[in-house]
């Protein structure tokens, strides 16, 4: 069978939007409607028609799309597609947090679980957690789980005091990375311009030469001619088919999470409307107001 083929015709049929992160393999982003980073994919599920959303990426996306759009049909094809990120902050710790700091907003990344989310104040992106924090009155934020980004946020934002919970969080794909691999890589393509994600530990930040989420690499990157990209290694695809004049070199990151669904998944779960997400109407409601502030926060 030719898997692509029917896939784009049972969403037609179904009136089903194929939404893709960046991260996803290239034959899952190729049958794509949207693809996106985080903040595009949520932006998209919240301004959607289609009666039905198929989110390609890890779990927290799939939920956050059903968050936003409570009454539309929302499935996964592999609902066992976790965040390593989004485990190491709990409801419970973010309710101590605030009880330890009074009046402090609570920033949370939206790599985190929905009923985390429920007990925050706004949540974030990469690419928007610098505004986001700008945006809060209080001069004292708290914010999780990643402490890599909080640190780049600290960068832009120095008027306020950004306490990171847990300590040091962080996504281990990205966090793994070292300054010796970005200067090996260097060395072999002097004339390359680098580019991190802000999940990478701040020496790799300031190692580099621009810092940005995946949406922000694919519309910068047309700006010069080789590039040494710090992020998994699913943006090569969509980065080499906008600019295919440029030179793009990657790193060894690959999250195996991003790399579970395959065509088969995605066909069958159109095809039968299985593995669809679910997020209890309590939890969705306080989570919904913290996603919907930062949107408006970064519009
Ligand atoms: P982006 O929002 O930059 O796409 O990042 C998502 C993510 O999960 C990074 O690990």
């Amino acid at each position: 069978m030719n898997y692509a083929e029917e896939i784009r015709k049972l969403a037609a049929e179904k009136d089903a939007l194929i939404l893709v992160h960046n991260y996803e393999p290239a034959e899952i982003q190729d049958v794509a409607d949207i693809c996106g980073d985080s903040l595009e994919l949520a932006r998209k599920a919240k301004e959607a028609s289609a009666s039905t959303l198929v989110i390609c990426g890890v779990y927290f996306m799939a939920e956050t799309a059903k968050i936003l759009s409570p009454e539309k049909t929302v499935l996964i094809p592999r609902p066992d597609a976790g965040c390593p990120l989004a485990d190491q902050l709990t409801p419970e710790m973010v309710r101590a947090a605030k009880s330890a700091h009074p009046g402090a907003p609570f920033v949370v990344y939206v790599n985190s679980s929905a009923a985390t989310k429920a007990e925050c104040d706004i949540t974030c992106t990469s690419a928007n957690a610098a505004d986001v924090v700008r945006s809060l009155e209080s001069d004292t934020v708290l914010f999780g789980p990643d402490a890599n980004l909080a640190s780049w946020v600290r960068e832009q934002v120095p008027e306020k005091t950004v306490i990171t919970v847990p300590e040091n969080g962080g996504c281990p794909i990205h966090h793994k990375v070292t300054v010796d691999e970005i200067e090996r890589l260097r060395r072999e393509f002097p004339n390359a311009t680098v580019i991190c994600h802000p999940e990478c530990a701040p020496e790799v930040q300031k190692a580099s030469d621009m810092i940005g989420s995946t949406g922000y690499m694919i519309r910068n990157c047309g700006e010069k001619q080789e590039w040494i990209i710090v992020t998994e290694s699913g943006i090569l695809h969509p980065l080499k088919k906008r600019y295919p004049e440029t030179a793009f070199h990657g790193i060894e990151a690959v999250c195996d999470n991003m790399k579970l669904i395959t065509l088969k998944d995605l066909y069958e779960t159109l095809a039968e409307g299985k593995n669809e997400v679910v997020v209890e109407k309590e939890t969705a409601d306080r989570a919904r107001k913290a996603i919907e502030r930062m949107i408006e926060a970064s519009a």
